[in-house]
C-alpha cells in the first residue's frame, strides 16, 4: 500500500543531516525516500543534490509513507499533524524530533491507535556522531522500533529511554553540545592567553573534548578514574582541578542541565495545555 519506507517532513538542519546520511550509508534506499519541504528553494537544491524525491504536499507525502519522520521546528508541528492527521493509518508510524511536544499533545490530532515515536536527538548528527534517545508509545512493535532506531544510529549512538525522561536528555544532550562549545571555546581562551595561537589552541581544545570522550567511552573507565590517571601528586593537573573546584565548575554544570529540564518540561506543558484542540 505504501510505495516509500520513509517520509521527511522538514529537510533544514536535522532533517536534511538525516536524508545524507541516510543515502551515504545505504541505510535505505534513496529510490524507498521521499522528502517535503514547504521552501520550495531548499527542495529544489536538495532534490538535485541527493537525487531524493520530493512530494508536492505534506499530505502527499503522508499517502506514500509507512514511516514519517516530522523535522520541524515545534512551532510549526501543529500546521504538519492537522495536514496529515485525518490521511494516517495503523499501518503507519509517526516519527517526531521536535522538542517538547508530547504524545498527548500529537494525540490531539493524531488517533491513539497509531504508533508515535519520539526523539531527541543534537547537532553533531550533522557529522554522524549525534547521541539519540529515542520512547515509543505502546502501539510500537518491535520491529518498527528496530527500523527507526536504524535510522538514527546512521547519524550516531541511540539509547532508548521512557518518554518521561526525555526533557532530561534535552537538558543533558540536546542542549549538551552548546555547553561543550563554550568550554572549548574557554579552554582555547586559555591557551591564547598563555601565548599559544589561536587557531591552534582551538584544534587542541576540540581534540582534547574529542580523544577524552573516546577514551571513556571506549575503555569503559569512570571519568574519575581516567582523571586520576592525569593528575600526577603536586603536579599541574591537580592544581588546575582545584581551581576548577573552586570555581564550581561541577555544581554549574549540574545547574546547568537542571535549569536546561526545567525550561523543556515547562515549554512542554505549555503547550499541552495550551493547544485548542
Ligand atoms: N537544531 C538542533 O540542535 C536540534 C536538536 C535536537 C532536536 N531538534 C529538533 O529538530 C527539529 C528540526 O530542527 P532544525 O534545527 O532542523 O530546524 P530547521 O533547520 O528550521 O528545519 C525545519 C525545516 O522545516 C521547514 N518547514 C517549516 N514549516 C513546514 C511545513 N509546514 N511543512 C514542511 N516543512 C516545513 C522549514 O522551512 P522554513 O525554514 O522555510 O521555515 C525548514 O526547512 C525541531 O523540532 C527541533 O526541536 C533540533
Amino acid at each position: 500500500m505504501y510505495n516509500k519506507e520513509l517520509g521527511i517532513i522538514g529537510t533544514g538542519k536535522i532533517g536534511s543531516a538525516l536524508l545524507k546520511r541516510l543515502i551515504s550509508t545505504n541505510t535505505i534506499d534513496r529510490n524507498k525516500i521521499v522528502a517535503y519541504d514547504i521552501d520550495e528553494n531548499k527542495r529544489a537544491k536538495l532534490s538535485e543534490e541527493y537525487k531524493v524525491e520530493y512530494a508536492e504536499s505534506n499530505k502527499e507525502l503522508a499517502r506514500s509513507s509507512k514511516y514519517i519522520l516530522i523535522a520541524v521546528i515545534p512551532q510549526v508541528i501543529d500546521t504538519v499533524l492537522k495536514e496529515i492527521g485525518p490521511i494516517i493509518t495503523n499501518e503507519q508510524v509517526i516519527i517526531s524530533i521536535a522538542a517538547g511536544v508530547s504524545f498527548k499533545h500529537i494525540n490531539k490530532v493524531i488517533n491513539p491507535t497509531v504508533g508515535l515515536i519520539r526523539i531527541m536527538t543534537n547537532t553533531p548528527a550533522l557529522i554522524g556522531a549525534a547521541a539519540t534517545a529515542i520512547a515509543h508509545n505502546e502501539n510500537i512493535k518491535d520491529y518498527q522500533l528496530e527500523f527507526v532506531k536504524g535510522i538514527f544510529k546512521a547519524v550516531g549512538m541511540v539509547v532508548e529511554l521512557e518518554e518521561r525522561h526525555l526533557d532530561a536528555v534535552t537538558g543533558l544532550s540536546g542542549s549538551g553540545p552548546a555547553y561543550i562549545f563554550i568550554i572549548i571555546e574557554a579552554l582555547a581562551d586559555g591557551g591564547v592567553k598563555m601565548g599559544l595561537p589561536r587557531a591552534t589552541a582551538l584544534k587542541l581544545a576540540a581534540q582534547t573534548l574529542l580523544g577524552s570522550a573516546k577514551l571513556l567511552l571506549e575503555t569503559n573507565i569512570h571519568p574519575a578514574a581516567l582523571k586520576d590517571m592525569v593528575a600526577t601528586p603536586g603536579g599541574t593537573t591537580i592544581t588546575a582541578i582545584h581551581e576548577l573546584e573552586s570555581a564550581k565548575l561541577r555544581a554549574t554544570l549540574i545547574r546547568a542541565v537542571e535549569a536546561a529540564t526545567l525550561k523543556s518540561k515547562s515549554l512542554n506543558s505549555a503547550k499541552t495545555n495550551n493547544s485548542q484542540e
